[in-house]
């Protein structure tokens, strides 16, 4: 059986890790068994080159920039994904190809054409089965961001780049989510984590038992009522 393929995209701050791991620990204690990765970084080489790429020490040239991203996603997709997924497994991953779409195509200005020549050389044509895009207006990314950067003050190299640069990408993938309406749903993360996690669920739990990898919900719902006064 083949598994499902499901990517958390959004721009810096949006709040997709946070409800990438609430969806994780959710479908566990539905008894799903589920393969979570990312990018960069999905693999022990990938994880070398999520290191050097996001380093705010190094001055790291937007092509060479364009082509590590991409090597790390051909071994993501090869020694990882495709086998996981070969074996019918659920598999989330926080960003993957669209997130090249976004920071290196609008980001840094490489053309369409270019940048889906390098995507399909390194996926060798795998997409999403379903890519949830978490949204909200840069001016609140930028405040979690900021949160984040005191936290950890040397911060990502990525994450140090301006607001019109994450304007540019957050406007990149609204423009994809609009062009593939079939396969992305966006979420706005303005609101409280758990308001936007139940949202995540009426997404995917659906979806998953469309594909046959949910069998049913648990009856939580039904077993409250019947224990309330008649
Ligand atoms: P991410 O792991 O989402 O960062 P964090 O968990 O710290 O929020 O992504 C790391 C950065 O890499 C992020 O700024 C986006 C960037 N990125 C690209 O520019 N292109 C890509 O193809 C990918 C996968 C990520």
């Amino acid at each position: 059986m083949a598994g499902t393929f499901i990517t958390f995209e959004g721009i810096d701050g949006s709040g997709k890790s946070t409800q990438l791991r609430l969806l994780t620990n959710f479908l566990s204690s539905q008894g799903c068994e589920v393969l979570v990765t990312r990018e960069p970084g999905g693999t022990s080489v990938g994880l070398r080159l999520r290191a050097a790429l996001l380093d705010a020490q190094e001055q790291v040239d937007p092509l060479a920039e364009l082509l590590v991203f991409a090597a790390d996603r051909a071994q993501h997709v090869r020694r990882v994904l495709r086998p996981a997924l070969a074996a019918g497994q659920i598999v989330l991953s926080d960003r993957y190809a669209d997130a090249t779409r976004a920071y290196q195509g609008a980001g840094r200005g490489f053309s369409a054409k270019l940048i889906s020549e390098i995507i399909q050389l390194a996926t060798e044509g795998l997409t999403p089965d379903l890519t949830l895009l978490f949204d909200l207006p840069i001016i609140e990314s930028a405040v979690r961001t900021r949160r984040r950067l005191e936290a950890k003050p040397q911060g990502d190299r990525l994450d140090l780049e301006d607001a019109e640069f994450h304007n540019r990408v957050r406007e990149a993938y609204l423009g994809m989510a609009e062009r593939e309406p079939d396969r992305f749903r966006i979420i706005t993360t303005n609101g409280p984590v758990e308001e936007t996690h139940e949202r995540v669920k009426e997404i995917v739990v659906p979806f998953l038992e469309a594909r046959g990898q949910i069998v049913s919900r648990k009856p939580a719902a039904v077993g409250s009522r019947q224990t309330q006064p008649l």
